[in-house]
């Protein structure tokens, strides 16, 4: 690939929770030597903020408030890590509070409306890989390539109770199958952006692939594309 085609690249892979598209994103990310953008930290940012504040997760026009003067950075090193107001909340995001709590607040308008704007100076960076719910349908319309993550809902439920087990925490596979359930309908079902493929979006199952065969097929589909 030419270096102008790389800079100006963009590849957007949404899809519904646990679909793989973090561990994905990354490695494609790494591979084509692109920056990776999780759009999903900055909506657990706010929610963080938020809660920490006190703010009732119901109250849109305060969590707005919270949105439109929170601070969210998220920094591109080797490790990547995510800043709130100055806080590394890298790890504190990924709990399961924060999970429950996120899908409230990505529903409000104004919210997104700023993070939307953060999405897009990221991509204003330089070739991008960026992973969410409607990074192919809202944030990047005119992305070169746009990918639809799925799974099926028991694969994508054990992959996010394996990630808590192995982070020490004690957890019910139930208990995760039914909270991405709940987040699901929410993302799927709100009426800003809702979770749902591009029209122009390859949609690609992860179930039985593994990371690095998943990322060679979204490699090829971009390399192919860029003749
Ligand atoms: O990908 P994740 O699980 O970290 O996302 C956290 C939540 O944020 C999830 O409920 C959906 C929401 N989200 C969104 O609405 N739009 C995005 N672009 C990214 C995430």
């Amino acid at each position: 690939m030419k270096q102008e085609q790389q800079l100006a690249l963009q590849i957007a892979i949404d899809g519904p929770a646990g679909a793989g598209k973090s561990t994905v994103a990354k490695l494609v990310a790494k591979q084509l030597n692109l920056f990776y953008v999780d759009t999903g930290a900055m909506y657990r940012a706010i929610a963080y903020k938020a809660l920490k504040n006190g703010i009732l997760l119901e109250d849109e026009p305060s969590v707005s408030q919270i949105a439109k003067t929170t601070e969210v950075i998220l920094d591109h090193s080797e490790e990547q890590s995510v800043w709130c107001d100055g806080e590394n909340v890298t790890l504190a995001i990924r709990s399961t509070e924060i999970s429950r709590a996120v899908s409230i607040v990505a529903a409000y308008g104004e919210v997104r409306k700023r993070l939307v704007e953060l999405q897009r100076k990221e991509a204003a960076r330089g070739g991008v890989v960026m992973d969410g719910r409607d990074i192919g349908t809202h944030v990047l319309p005119d992305a070169k390539i746009k990918i639809f993550l799925t799974a099926t809902p028991h694969e994508r439920a054990r992959r996010r109770w394996m990630e808590l087990i192995k982070a020490g925490k004690n957890v019910l596979l139930e208990e995760v199958s039914q909270d991405m359930q709940k987040r699901d309908r929410q993302d799927t079902e709100r009426e800003v952006s809702p979770l749902e493929p591009a029209e122009d979006a390859v949609i690609l199952d992860t179930t039985g692939y593994s990371v690095e065969g998943m990322a060679a097929k979204i490699i090829a589909l971009t390399l192919e594309d860029g003749r």
